[in-house]
């Protein structure tokens, strides 16, 4: 296991979405997908992925509902919900309670790559409070949304590694630190 990453990208006000779970103020910025930091680079790196219901919700509703295939059939992917789910893809595990309950079966999962953290925030969260969250990464859009879905709801102390711009975005690299 090589380290966790909670990669994602962000609004200026610090929302992942807006309070429709909206990601009109991402997907219309310009990026240069083979750019620093890119998704390609992640994916490569990532050997389990975890994830919150609404994440998890968003992408089946406008990934698999319009008939693409799962996006991560090739990740083991954690989905963290109370819900009784069943999982659009054989690949997705239902779990449930503290990230350090699931610590075993996910860093097994991950083999000798990293954990994509994928959100949302209180989940990221949840993560580092379980001692289980090396790395922040944002990709800053230039655009503010005033509310909705925030992206770490503690207080948090982190210490900037790395910044480097992406066409529109500004991308900044973290060390999680601790809690305030
Ligand atoms: N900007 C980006 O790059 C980016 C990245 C990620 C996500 N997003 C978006 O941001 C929004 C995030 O939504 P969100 O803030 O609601 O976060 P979320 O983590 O996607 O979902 C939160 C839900 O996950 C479940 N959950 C969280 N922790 C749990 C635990 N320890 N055990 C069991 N269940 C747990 C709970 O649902 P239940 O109790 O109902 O099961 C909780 O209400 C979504 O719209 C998503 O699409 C954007």
């Amino acid at each position: 296991m090589t380290g966790y990453i909670f990669y994602t990208a962000s609004t200026l006000d610090g929302f992942l979405a807006d309070e429709n779970d909206s990601l009109d103020w991402l997907l219309t910025q310009p990026i240069d997908e083979d750019g620093p930091h890119s998704i390609a680079d992640l994916m490569a790196a990532t050997g389990a992925i975890a994830m919150g219901f609404t994440t998890y919700q968003w992408l089946v509703d406008h990934i698999t509902a319009s008939g693409e295939e799962w996006p991560y059939p090739d990740h083991p992917t954690f989905l963290f919900t109370h819900r009784d789910v069943t999982p659009v893809h054989p690949t997705v595990t239902v779990v449930a309670g503290p990230p350090s309950d699931h610590r075993a079966a996910v860093e097994a999962a991950a083999g000798d790559k990293g954990v994509w953290v994928v959100g949302g925030g209180d989940l990221a969260a949840q993560f580092a409070e379980s001692d289980m969250l090396d790395e922040m990464l944002v990709s800053f859009a230039p655009a503010t949304v005033g509310s909705g879905r925030p992206l770490f709801p503690r207080a948090w102390d982190f210490e900037l590694l790395e910044t480097v711009q992406n066409k529109a975005f500004v991308i900044a690299r973290y060390r999680v630190v601790g809690p305030r």
